[in-house]
């Protein structure tokens, strides 16, 4: 088989491929896990070194695999074989795209749980179930839902079917139109939010806790986790950026794009902090809560406010929203892969690769629901799971493709996708050595806690 396929299917537009990538990018990573690792670590100097690994490491390495994948065409596999190719270099090369593949289908195992848990939510919340809670009733619900195997199982199947039928489609009916709406629907939910949060008395208090650095409270785990953050909500490292980018017409601009979607990213995150910070402080509750933050804490919040109700239900919808669109991006390059490599329809690719994925997450269901769950060197099955991605492949990923394209792909074919003209020379520097040598940090200190 011909290594230079090219896509029939293409981004209608620039907004079209922004959107879908913000998509991609902006998810459970920015509104429920930013927000928790923040309030674990500090606030403000946790907020800092973030923007600075985005801007440094993340960027750089998003424009990166967008270039690999406008090059090659095809799924994150072959446009890697291809652009090693056209370098001259081994073959090999393409394990970087298997071990995105791999890393996409384990990470949506888990990722539709949780995401399952923001859906029960939705309908505890808009059914007016979580109306008058408070702290100990509302750890009983969370409790309840993380103990029930049958009720993460029903929330998990219906997640899955919906991110499915949106991948069974083509690209224009399917993804790009369910991110078309979303994602700006998103956008005026979140805002909604934020401009309550700014009429509540909690709003100074939060404001300072996520702008006031306080770098005694940094540590140098803190540093890799917020490194670890940039790369997980970014989407970097498995293939998903380099499957969206093959669909990128070549007139657009790669670099314009990438910023403004690693620009939108970034402040979704903070407009998640500015939403919940304030109404955690302004109830008197704990920023430090963990894990639990949106699901136990918030609603608590919600419970006490006028309007809580439509202001609860309208959150955990915007979760949803954020969650189904990185979630069709997790399965996208799987989806490329096999229309194809094994030249089967969408639909049945998505079938395919749905079921396994849902299969495997009923592994994460029971890590949370058994009360012993089985254990690997400490590690139930989720936590296994998320440590072997986010700490282990993600990172090995991140640093094959800045090698790659720092080191390997010929000069003069990245600069013409990325056009940077005299700024070629930072894009030098952050690509060959500040993003693989930092990456590398982490992934060391991932090594030592195995
Ligand atoms: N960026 C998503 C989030 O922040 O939740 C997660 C994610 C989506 C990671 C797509 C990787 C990916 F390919």
């Amino acid at each position: 088989m011909s290594d230079q396929l090219p896509h029939k299917a293409q981004w209608s537009s620039r907004l079209a491929f922004i959107l879908a990538a913000s998509g991609s990018a902006i998810g459970l990573g920015n509104i429920w896990k930013f927000p928790y690792l923040l309030g674990e670590h500090g606030g403000g100097a946790f907020v800092l070194v973030y923007l600075i690994f985005v801007l440094f490491v993340g960027l750089p390495i998003m424009m990166a695999e967008t270039v690999i994948g406008r090059l090659g065409k095809q799924n994150p596999v072959n446009s890697m074989r291809s652009a090693a190719k056209k370098a001259n270099a081994s073959q090999n090369w393409q394990l970087v795209g298997w071990l995105g593949l791999a890393a996409g289908f384990l990470i949506l195992s888990y990722y539709s749980v949780i995401a399952g848990w923001s859906m029960a939510y939705l309908f505890k919340m808009a059914g007016g179930f979580l109306a008058n809670t408070n702290a100990l009733t509302s750890q009983q619900t969370f409790e309840e839902l993380r103990k029930s195997a049958d009720v993460q199982i029903v929330w998990h199947t219906a997640f899955m079917i919906s991110t499915m039928l949106i991948v069974s489609r083509e690209l224009s009916t399917g993804i790009e139109r369910v991110t078309g709406l979303m994602m700006p629907a998103l956008f005026i939910m979140l805002a909604t939010l934020d401009i309550y949060a700014f009429s509540s008395d909690g709003f100074s208090q939060g404001m300072q806790f996520l702008f006031e650095p306080d770098f005694s409270k940094l540590t140098g785990e803190s540093l890799l986790i917020a490194l670890g953050q940039a790369f997980f909500s970014l989407g970097l490292g498995m293939g998903a950026i380099m499957a969206y980018g093959a669909y990128l017409p070549d007139r657009i601009s790669i670099t314009r794009s990438t910023i403004a979607v690693a620009g939108a990213d970034t402040l979704v995150a903070l407009m998640a902090g500015i939403a919940i910070f304030p109404i955690v402080f302004a109830n008197h509750l704990e920023p430090t809560m963990g894990p639990g933050l949106i699901f136990e804490t918030l609603p608590i919040a919600f419970s006490k406010m006028p309007g809580g109700t439509l202001f609860g239900s309208i959150f955990f919808l915007l979760v949803f929203f954020a969650a189904i669109t990185s979630a069709v991006a997790l399965i996208e390059p799987t989806i490329a892969w096999l229309t194809e490599r094994m030249d089967v329809s969408r639909a049945k690719a998505s079938v395919w690769a749905g079921s396994a994925c849902w299969l495997m997450g009923i592994g994460t269901v029971f890590s949370f629901s058994s009360e012993e769950p089985t254990r690997w060197s400490g590690r139930n099955f989720y936590e296994l799971i998320d440590f072997v991605t986010s700490d282990l492949m993600l990172p090995i990923g991140g640093i094959l493709i800045a090698t790659f394209v720092g080191w390997i792909l010929k000069n003069e074919l990245i600069e013409e996708e990325l056009e940077l003209g005299n700024r070629t020379i930072i894009w030098h520097g952050l690509i060959r050595y500040v993003a693989p040598l930092s990456v590398a940090a982490i992934l060391l200190s991932a090594l030592s806690l195995i």
